[in-house]
């Protein structure tokens, strides 16, 4: 059984579209996924030998040897244009699933569906996610051991520009505030308080960071009430 978060992303995927999990380590959540819906195409691709040899015994043990692919790649190039609709990362920085789409656009301008689990750098990666022209389309919320992770389904399509706010605490959340939305805008602000702990030590090298993780902090602030 998955946990909460990677049920989330499980969730976020159209239920009838081929997929491909991207950095799948043990292959749970591809192995979800064909559960799911054993009549699609589901591939698990990994940079690492030891997380591909992982997810052969896992997919193995669970008795689905040949059902589900392991690929060995680097991000989007395990694929090739046009042979999944829909593409999973979860569990890596922002910043790193970002720059994994960036890489291969020949594959990202086929698919369908972007479902993302970062685990920081949200605001690079809704950045990125508008300024390719992908729609975020919804967003939900997973707790597990006290942290609360975001994960986030896109479409292609036109968004009108997010606002700070918006870029990280999500758009969509935002307007739905799900029952985990007040925890979500406290992680984010402890995090936040960390950073200016931080440079609260920098003296006057870092003032100008300070004011503006200060700031942020006020405005998130007014997302708790
Ligand atoms: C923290 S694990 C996350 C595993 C799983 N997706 C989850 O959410 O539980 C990150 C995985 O991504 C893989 N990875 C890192 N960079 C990658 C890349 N550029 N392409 C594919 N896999 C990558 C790592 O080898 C590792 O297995």
């Amino acid at each position: 059984m998955l946990d909460d978060r990677l049920q989330a992303v499980a969730d976020f995927v159209p239920p009838a579209s081929s997929v491909a999990d991207i950095g799948t380590d043990h292959a749970y959540l591809a192995i979800e996924l064909y559960k799911a819906n054993n009549d699609r195409l589901v591939i698990a691709a990994d940079l690492n030998e030891g997380p591909c040899q992982a997810a052969r015994r896992t997919i193995a043990d669970a008795g689905l040897n040949g059902e589900i692919e392991v690929r060995q790649g680097d991000g989007l190039a395990a694929l090739k244009p046009g042979e999944v609709e829909t593409v999973c990362i979860a569990g890596m920085g922002g910043k790193l699933e970002a720059d994994i789409l960036a890489a291969q656009p020949q594959v990202v301008e086929q698919l369908k569906c972007l479902v993302l689990q970062p685990q920081n750098g949200f605001e690079y990666l809704r950045q990125w996610l508008y300024d390719h022209k992908w729609h975020i389309e919804d967003e939900t919320l997973a707790k597990v051991d006290g942290r609360v992770y975001q994960i986030i389904r896109a479409v292609p399509g036109e968004t009108a520009p997010l606002t700070e706010p918006e870029l990280i605490l999500g758009p969509v959340l935002i307007k739905k505030r799900p029952l985990l939305f007040k925890d979500h805008v406290e992680n984010n602000l402890e995090q936040l308080e960390k950073i200016r702990q931080g440079l609260k030590k920098g003296g006057e090298q870092t003032r100008g960071k300070l004011a503006e993780t200060e700031a942020r902090i006020k405005l998130l602030e007014g997302y708790l009430k």
